[in-house]
């Protein structure tokens, strides 16, 4: 997985220098306000691939390379989807590195007046940032985005080790998930 540590580029690279997956007006002021001074939220960027979001998404379950292509094009086909993918990102500031992630992923319903529900998937914290109050900031920025976006409810499915974090987060346990892999 390339990341740009291994070139000589370090220096943070602005939102406007970039190309977004969203517009990062969506992303909570309230959040913004909370963040660590080391630490920048923003949407998934277009090159992104270069600054370790495969690396820190490994944290969570196998991710394999794809390569750079691959993982653009992937990245062209969440935003051809509108007000669908929301993926955001924790940069540290000194490195220019994605040191965190986290994914919401809004589901159009015919129900409850032609609601939506959100999917918050993917959320992962490099190791040696975790315990820095990034999760539950990704938590936030989601469900801010989740709400703001009209969905009347807002789920995900966790481990029973990570209930407390998600509790702490303002989540309640309700029903069970089924599963079945290919
Ligand atoms: N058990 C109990 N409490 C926890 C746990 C835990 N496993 N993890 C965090 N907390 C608590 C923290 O102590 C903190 O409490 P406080 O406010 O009283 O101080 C609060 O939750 C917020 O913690 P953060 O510092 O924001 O958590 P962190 O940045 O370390 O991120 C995360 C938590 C995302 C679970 C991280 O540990 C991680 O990346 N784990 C590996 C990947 C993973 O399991 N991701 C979640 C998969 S589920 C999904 O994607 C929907």
């Amino acid at each position: 997985m390339a990341s740009e540590s291994n070139t000589n580029s370090t220096s943070f690279t602005p939102d406007s220098a970039l190309d977004l997956l969203f517009s990062p007006d969506l992303i909570s002021l309230e959040v913004r306000n909370a963040m660590h001074p080391d630490v920048h939220i923003r949407p998934l960027a277009s090159n992104d691939y270069r600054r370790g979001h495969l690396e820190v998404l490994s944290v969570l379950t196998t991710t394999t390379d794809p390569g750079e292509g691959a993982w653009v094009s992937h990245f062209e086909a969440l935003r051809a989807a509108p007000r669908s993918y929301y993926t955001l990102v924790m940069i540290d500031k000194g490195s220019d590195q994605v040191i965190g992630v986290g994914t919401v992923f809004l589901e159009r319903k015919f129900q409850r007046g032609i609601s939506c529900v959100g999917h918050i998937e993917d959320i992962a914290v490099d190791p040696k940032q975790q315990g820095k109050k990034l999760g539950l900031r990704i938590i936030q920025a989601l469900t801010y985005i989740s709400e703001n976006s009209g969905a009347y409810k807002t789920i995900l499915n966790c481990s029973d080790k990570n209930i407390p974090f998600y509790q702490k987060c303002g989540f309640e346990r309700k029903e069970n998930e089924m599963a079945r892999y290919t």
